[in-house]
């Protein structure tokens, strides 16, 4: 089953050259943030490019259900926010469907407002850890009541009276990270996350943005990021950059079907999201950063990918994990088509995703007929290079919307066609990626579309 509606199965078949120009939706991380400081900005926030999916979809919702006004006319979205600490209590279930940056940032957003809201979501999110996020809340004085592991549906009791927190978030993650800023809006004096390694920072640049005081300074810890509480927002502006994630798949798929030239334009290169770009740079892979500027303080190029026949199996460095954590799954796909064995270390955060990436992944690739060797928080995929990836297997996509994008590549190339159990999910992060391959010439669609094929 899907998230939103009946399972669907989808397949994919060896394809000629995909050509064209690929125009991938908006960032998904930066329309969730959009949404949400938005609601907490007095007045009425403009924006442009955000993200039609699902898991978006779920957030502006949610914040009318927090009392913001969130509207669609013409192709921007409106949204009339309540300022920080006027969030309403909500009347309804908060229902954040398969988003964990959601469930989380919203989270933070109400955890400093004396409100309560019970939270859920579907099959995949509440199997997800929340403690994560809970844990720094309580410091924050509010209370948590989940399931067992801190699991959701779970109700948050927002604090009374809120202290600021200083917090070294235990794990690479930029939801924590930004739940735990988005709680000290609403707290008096100083929030202070501290990060071991650097996590994608649109939060910190949209905080600013919004007119918050906040400063980010790398030094012996970590980076230390310090906001001001009680800040008022002004209302943005914002035009939702395209997301480098969704980009990923057609870079990709052309990478690995022979004949292909895809152009890739306006995509956000920020250094804390664009590590899958590099990391195919040293397999070999013909990408190239055309006419390449910033636009809206963001680093942005247009990505040109061509058919490369002669990539290579690397290491790619643990350092590299947060800047690419979620291209980890089609990444495995491009290296079961290189030379030699990419290991990727430093990779515990997939198994805590929208499914176990690297048992997701690895089940699927071998029933390809991929070698994939796996361990708690690495993972390695020999390469059978170009040519020489069978095919042929039915896989599992656990609800989640990257596991089936990415299968849905590997039949581009294989030698037999790639079924998936579900490609309903796709729709929370890249609504138009059936249609979009399409007209670059995949051959994907329906299982049971032809079923003479
Ligand atoms: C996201 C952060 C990442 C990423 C997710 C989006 C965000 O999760 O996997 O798709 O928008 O902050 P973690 O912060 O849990 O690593």
């Amino acid at each position: 089953m899907s998230s939103h509606g009946e399972a669907r199965a989808m397949v994919s078949r060896k394809s000629a050259g995909l050509r064209g120009q690929a125009e991938v939706p908006g960032d998904k991380s930066i329309s969730h943030r959009a949404l949400i400081l938005g609601a907490l900005a007095v007045g009425e926030t403009r924006v442009s490019g955000l993200l039609e999916g699902q898991d978006v979809l779920d957030t502006a919702s949610a914040m009318r259900a927090f009392g913001a006004e969130v509207e669609k006319r013409g192709d921007v979205w409106h949204v009339t926010g309540v300022g920080v600490g006027g969030f309403a209590e909500p009347a309804q279930v908060i229902d954040c469907g398969n988003s964990g940056t959601g469930v989380r940032l919203i989270m933070g957003a109400m955890a400093t407002t004396p409100i309560s809201a019970t939270f859920t979501g579907d099959a995949s999110l509440n199997k997800r850890p929340m403690a994560r996020i809970t844990d720094p809340l309580r410091q924050f004085g509010a209370h948590a009541y989940g399931r067992s592991g801190g699991r959701l549906p779970l109700v948050l009791v927002g604090a009374e009276q809120a202290m600021p927190v200083r917090y070294a978030t235990p794990v690479p993650s930029a939801q924590v990270k930004s739940a735990v800023l988005l709680a000290g809006l609403n707290a008096p004096g100083e929030t202070v996350v501290i990060e071991r390694e650097a996590t994608r920072d649109h939060s910190e640049r949209m905080l600013a943005g919004f007119g918050a005081v906040i400063s980010s300074e790398d030094g012996p810890e970590g980076r230390v990021i310090t906001l001001q509480g009680q800040p008022e927002l002004r209302p943005q502006v914002i035009a939702v950059p395209r997301d480098p994630s969704s980009a990923a798949f057609p870079v990709c798929a052309a990478l690995i079907t022979e004949g292909s030239d895809v152009l890739v334009p306006n995509i956000g290169l920020n250094p804390t999201r664009a590590g899958l770009f590099f990391t195919l740079q040293e397999m070999g892979a013909d990408l190239v950063f055309e006419n390449p500027r910033e636009e809206g303080g963001e680093p942005v190029a247009d990505l040109r990918a061509r058919f490369s026949p002669n990539l290579r199996g690397i290491e790619v460095p643990a350092e590299r994990a947060a800047s690419m954590i979620d291209e980890y799954p089609v990444l495995s796909v491009v290296a079961a088509f290189a030379e030699g064995r990419t290991h990727m270390p430093g990779v515990k955060e997939l198994r805590v995703k929208e499914s176990d990436r690297i048992e997701a992944m690895a089940v699927g690739l071998r029933a390809c007929g991929v070698t994939v060797e796996a361990g708690e928080d690495w993972w390695t995929v020999e390469g059978r290079g170009f040519g020489a990836v069978p095919g042929g297997a039915t896989v599992a996509t656990h609800l989640d919307h990257r596991i089936a994008m990415s299968f849905l590549v590997l039949g581009l190339a294989t030698e037999a066609p790639v079924t998936v159990d579900d490609g309903g999910p796709i729709a929370t992060s890249f609504p138009v990626f059936e249609p979009l391959m399409r007209g670059l010439g995949a051959d994907l669609g329906a299982a049971d579309a032809d079923p003479a094929r």
